[in-house]
């Protein structure tokens, strides 16, 4: 690749908006058309963008200078156009999950292989200055050897604020598919491939109501659970417990915390790009019986910090460079398959194997990476 590189959107609904403003901001891409299957959508958004041209699918996919298409429609179309991007010879970013099943994002992802094409998913949050120092400091010591992770996502749904929710309550999301790849993406990203995963799953209701936007007022159906807590062990030896829950009149989100041999680190929300790291020390001894308050040691946050689309950014680098990108197809799937297994582990009460494996760690970001430099 050389110059910018030609991106096609697919997907105009909410979270276009934060796509193409940071696309459109980074010199190394050049947003070339926007695309849905609601056309009007695309031309409102590309308009709004300052995107030069909108259209179908097919006319996203045909476009000769589009060399990566973004998958931004809802999980249950993101194999589909997925597929059909690497069959027209495009690049595939993609939104969280990968897709719905093991077989369509394995097939995706040979497909790709076989054209020479690269996939990546998100989350890329996990490539954020706010992650990616914490990530540094475990690489470095900082806490000795990680033993053990806590993740907490609870809150009383996205039903309260999504104006088309329902999605987020079928198969292929609630939590655990919607929200879990931000927390497993982490915890894969620092502790390696995950071996075994177990996990308990309810619900608060069978049916759900939209509570904002022209559909207020409707009600749908709540087809997966809404609450689910996982235990989960990696190859490492390392060991997680997450709660994900929609249903948590208590709101706390972005709870991700490490604990090592010798102190305990504070990653921040992996669901941002930013946020704060801090850490304590275990407690050698205790002067005159004092259990006061621990101090914690707050890391200074080094890197850019941009938002959506930086995974794509540096895939796209990456390929020119012909170097791994960080939010690889193969995260994604790895990621979908410990998703899975902990659905499989919900419904059956026992716990599940995990049969994929990541053939490399999750590559770390340079803290000189620099979004807005030319560097294509
Ligand atoms: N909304 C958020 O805050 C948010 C945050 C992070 C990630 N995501 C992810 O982004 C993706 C999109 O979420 P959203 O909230 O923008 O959804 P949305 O429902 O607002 O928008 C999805 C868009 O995709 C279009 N679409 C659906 N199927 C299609 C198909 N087969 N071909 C072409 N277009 C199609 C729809 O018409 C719609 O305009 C999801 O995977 C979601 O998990 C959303």
């Amino acid at each position: 690749m050389s110059g910018p590189v030609g991106v096609g959107v697919v997907g105009a609904g909410v979270i276009s908006d934060t796509y193409l403003e940071n696309l459109r901001s980074f010199p190394d891409v050049n947003v070339i058309i926007v695309g849905d299957l609601i056309e009007e959508r695309a031309k409102s958004q590309a308009e709004k963008h300052g995107v030069p041209s909108w259209g179908s699918v097919a006319d996203v996919l045909g476009h000769a200078d589009v060399q990566v298409v973004v998958n931004l429609t809802i999980p249950a179309a993101h194999i589909e156009v997925s597929s059909a991007a690497i069959a027209a010879g495009k690049h595939v970013w993609s939104e969280k999950p990968l897709g719905l099943d093991r077989a369509g994002v394995a097939q995706l992802l040979n497909d790709a292989a076989a054209r020479g094409l690269r996939v990546g998913s998100a989350p890329d949050t996990i490539l954020g200055p706010g992650f990616q120092t914490a990530k540094r400091a475990i690489q470095e010591g900082l806490i000795g050897e990680p033993m053990f992770a806590t993740t907490t996502f609870q809150t009383i749904g996205p039903d309260l604020w999504h104006p088309s929710p329902q999605f987020l309550f079928a198969e292929g999301a609630g939590p655990l598919l919607d929200m879990g790849p931000y927390y497993i993406s982490g915890l894969v990203s620092l502790f390696g491939s995950v071996d075994r995963v177990g996990a308990l799953g309810r619900k608060k209701a069978e049916e759900r109501v939209i509570q904002s936007g022209p559909n207020a007022g409707t009600t749908f159906p709540v087809e997966v659970p809404s609450s689910l807590q996982l235990l989960t062990s990696f190859d490492s030896g390392q060991q997680a417990s997450s709660l994900l829950s929609f249903d948590s009149a208590l709101e706390r989100h972005g709870v991700f915390e490490v604990h090592g041999t010798r102190g305990s680190l504070i990653v921040p929300d992996p669901n941002q790009f930013e946020g704060r790291s801090a850490y304590v020390t275990a407690r050698t001894s205790l002067s005159d019986g004092d259990w006061g308050e621990q101090k914690w040691i707050e890391l200074e946050q080094r890197g850019t910090v941009v938002g959506r689309g930086l995974g794509l950014l540096d895939m796209v680098r990456a390929i020119s460079a012909d170097r791994p990108h960080v939010a690889t197809g193969e995260l994604g799937y790895h990621v979908l398959d410990v998703m899975l297994s902990a659905q499989e582990s919900a419904a059956s009460g026992e716990f599940v194997t995990v049969s994929s494996s990541l053939t490399a760690p999750v590559p770390s970001v340079p803290v000189d990476f620099d979004p807005f430099a030319r560097t294509l």
